[in-house]
This record gives C-alpha cells, structure tokens and sequence, in this order.
C-alpha cells in the first residue's frame, strides 16, 4: 500500500492509500475533512471542487498519490482564525446556497476564478465558468451575485 505525503490546508499530512485511492476520498476519510463533497463522481458536478497547487480541480477525479507533494486548499482551509474567506462571507451575504451540498465547491470555484479573471466579473463569464458546478436548490441566480461580490471583496 503506498503511503502519500501533502500539505493539505498549510499542515503535512501523511497516509497509507491504495493506488486508486481519490483525493477527495483521501480528505474525507483519512483525513476527516469533511468539508469537500460528492455529488457524482463523474467528473460532472463539481462539488469536490478543492484546489491543487493553488488551483480548482475535481477531487473525485485526481488519485490521491497524484499529489504527493502537492499544497491542497480544501474549504476547511479557506476562513483565516474566526474570519470568514470573503467569497464565504458573499455567499452568505447574498444567500447563495439552500441545502449547502454543493456550496464548498461554488465557494472554492468561486475564489478560482477571481484569481484567474480578476474581480470584477460580469454574469456571463461568472454563469460561463460554473459550467462544471450544478446546484440542484437555488436556480443560480444568488449563487452568481455571491461570487460577483466575493471576488469584488477579495480585491480589498
Ligand atoms: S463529485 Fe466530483 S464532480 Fe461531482
Ligand atoms: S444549495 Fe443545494 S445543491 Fe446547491
């Protein structure tokens, strides 16, 4: 069984995992965290949405041992002490989540996107980039105004 090694959140971690061990398996039960869901794994849904070397990627769909040595941000890593990460706060400012299942993976595409397209981001390119994100509660459209105002956010 190959052990792999990251720094998940800021802190190394370490575990025994098979070789088709998935990331977002090796978060969950492994490590405990929770936070990073399963809505298909196929690829589809997005809400195992975690960032890898400081970029979004479906952790349903990468092996664990494909990120030996990897910095891995998960939602857990997002909020700095007691403070929530600005797109947190915009998405709860602005209700853009209902059951919440696919809300870490919004929020951690969310923050993707302001730090690949800017901050100030219009509705089409917001609605264009969630292609790989589905919400089956809130119908979009606070989901779009929580990531236009939490990406404005992160820019002060
Ligand atoms: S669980 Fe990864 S895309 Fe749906
Ligand atoms: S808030 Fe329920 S799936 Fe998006």
């Amino acid at each position: 069984m190959p052990t792999v090694s990251m720094t998940v959140n800021g802190k190394s971690v370490s575990g025994d995992v098979s070789a088709n061990t998935l990331l977002v398996d090796f978060l969950r039960e492994t490590l405990g965290m929770t936070g990073t869901h399963v809505g298909c794994d196929t690829s589809q849904c997005g809400a195992c949405v975690v960032h890898v070397e400081g970029k979004a990627a479906k952790s349903c769909t990468r092996l664990a041992v494909q990120c030996e040595g990897a910095a891995v941000t998960t939602i857990e890593g997002l909020a700095s002490g007691g403070d929530l990460h600005p797109m947190q706060e915009a998405f709860r400012d602005n209700h853009g989540l209902q059951c919440g299942f696919c809300t870490p993976g919004m929020i951690m595409a969310g923050v993707d996107l302001a730090n690949r397209r800017g901050n100030k981001l219009d509705e089409d390119t917001i609605r264009n980039e969630l292609d790989g994100n589905i919400c089956r509660c809130t119908g979009y459209h606070n989901i779009v105004k929580a990531i236009a105002a939490g990406a404005a956010a992160m820019d002060k």
